[in-house]
C-alpha cells in the first residue's frame, strides 16, 4: 500500500462504490469504532446483519461474527479485515466434542453462546447472546435441563441469576479470565467513589465486586445513566472509546490484571483488524466467509430462534 494514502477516505470511496456497510464491535480500535457506520454488541450486530440493505458487509469483530452476518444474510458479500481474528471462546469449544458432550446429556436443551463456530451453532438449540441470554433461559421449558457452552462464567451468572439446572461446558474467554481479583480489591480502595461494571464472561470473583454486571451494549448504557462519575470497566478495555466520547467528564478506569496494569484488557484477536486491513478486504472483496448451505441453514435454526426470543 501507498504509504500516502488517506487509508480513511479511501474507505469511505469504497464503502460507497460497492454499497458496503461497516460493522464495529466496541472492541474494536477507536480509529476503526469511528468509522464504522454501526459500533454495537453482539446482539445488535447480529440484527443489523440480518437486516441491512447493503451488497457488501464488512465486519470488523472476530471471525465467527463475520460467520454470523453471512448466515443470517447470505445474499450478501461478507468480508473480514483479518481471516485470522479467532476467538479463545470458539477455540475451547470444537464440533466432535461438542457433539459428544451432547450425546451424553440427551435430555438437556443446549444453550450455546454466539462465541463458537457454525458447526457447534448447528449441533445446538438455542443460541444467546450475554444481553439476552437470561430472558432466553427464562422462556426454556422449566423441566428440562440445560446444557451451557462454551462460556463457563456466564453460565454459571445464568445458572445464579435464573436458580436453573445446568451443566456447563468447561470454556472461558482468555481475556475476562484475567482480571484480579485482588488488584481489582486494591484499585477499589484507590478509587472508594468508582462503580464496578463487569461484563458475565468474568469469574465469580470479579463478579462479586460488580456494581452491575452485562454485555458491552448494556454497561454503557449503565454508565452513561449512573449519576457517578467514576467507574472501573471489567472488560475488553475498547468499550471505553465509546464512554469517553459520549460522557467526556467521567472517569473510567479499565479493570487490572495479576500485574496490576490493564494490558491483559486487549484482545489480540479483535487488534488483527487494522484501517489498511479494512481498505484491503474492500477493494479486494477477501477475506469472504463462505459457510456450505447444509451447515448455514443448520446454524441458521437456532439462531432465528434466539431472534425470535429476544425482546
Ligand atoms: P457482547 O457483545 O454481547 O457484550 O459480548 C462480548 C463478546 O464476547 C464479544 O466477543
Amino acid at each position: 500500500i501507498d504509504p500516502t494514502l488517506d487509508l480513511v477516505a479511501e474507505i469511505d470511496r469504497l464503502r460507497k462504490e460497492r454499497n458496503a456497510v461497516i460493522l464495529a464491535h466496541y472492541y474494536q480500535e477507536g480509529e476503526i469504532q469511528d468509522l464504522a457506520d454501526f459500533v454495537g454488541d453482539s446482539l445488535d450486530l447480529s440484527r443489523k446483519a440480518a437486516a441491512t440493505d447493503a451488497d457488501v458487509i464488512v465486519f470488523c469483530g472476530v471471525r465467527f461474527m463475520g460467520e454470523v452476518a453471512k448466515i443470517l444474510s447470505p445474499s450478501k458479500l461478507v468480508v473480514i479485515p483479518d481471516a485470522e481474528a479467532g476467538c479463545s471462546l470458539e477455540e475451547s469449544c470444537r464440533a466432535e466434542p461438542f457433539r459428544a458432550f451432547r450425546e451424553k446429556h440427551p435430555d438437556h436443551i443446549a444453550v450455546t453462546y454466539i462465541n463458537c463456530s457454525a458447526e457447534v451453532k448447528a449441533a445446538s438449540d438455542v443460541i444467546v447472546t450475554s444481553s439476552n441470554a437470561e430472558a432466553i433461559i427464562r422462556q426454556l421449558p422449566a423441566d428440562r435441563p440445560i446444557l451451557f457452552a462454551p462460556d463457563r462464567h456466564l453460565g454459571a451468572y445464568m445458572q445464579k441469576k435464573t436458580g436453573r439446572e445446568m451443566t456447563l461446558w468447561p470454556g472461558s474467554c482468555i481475556i475476562h479470565e484475567q482480571f484480579s481479583e485482588k488488584e481489582l480489591v486494591k484499585l477499589k480502595v484507590r478509587h472508594p467513589k468508582a462503580l464496578v461494571a463487569a461484563h458475565p464472561e468474568c469469574p465469580d470473583g470479579i463478579l462479586n465486586h460488580a456494581d452491575h454486571v452485562g454485555s458491552t451494549r448494556n454497561i454503557l448504557d449503565f454508565v452513561l445513566n449512573s449519576p457517578a462519575k467514576e467507574f472501573i470497566i471489567a472488560t475488553e478495555q475498547h468499550i471505553i472509546h465509546q464512554m469517553s466520547k459520549a460522557a467526556p467528564e467521567k472517569t473510567f478506569i479499565p479493570a487490572p490484571g495479576a500485574d496490576g496494569g490493564c494490558s491483559c484488557s486487549n484482545c489480540p484477536f479483535m487488534a488483527r483488524n487494522t484501517l489498511e486491513k479494512i481498505y484491503l478486504c474492500l477493494k479486494n472483496d477477501a477475506p469472504a466467509i463462505t459457510v456450505p448451505e447444509e451447515l448455514r441453514l443448520a446454524a441458521l435454526k437456532p439462531l432465528e430462534r434466539m431472534l425470535e426470543m429476544s425482546t
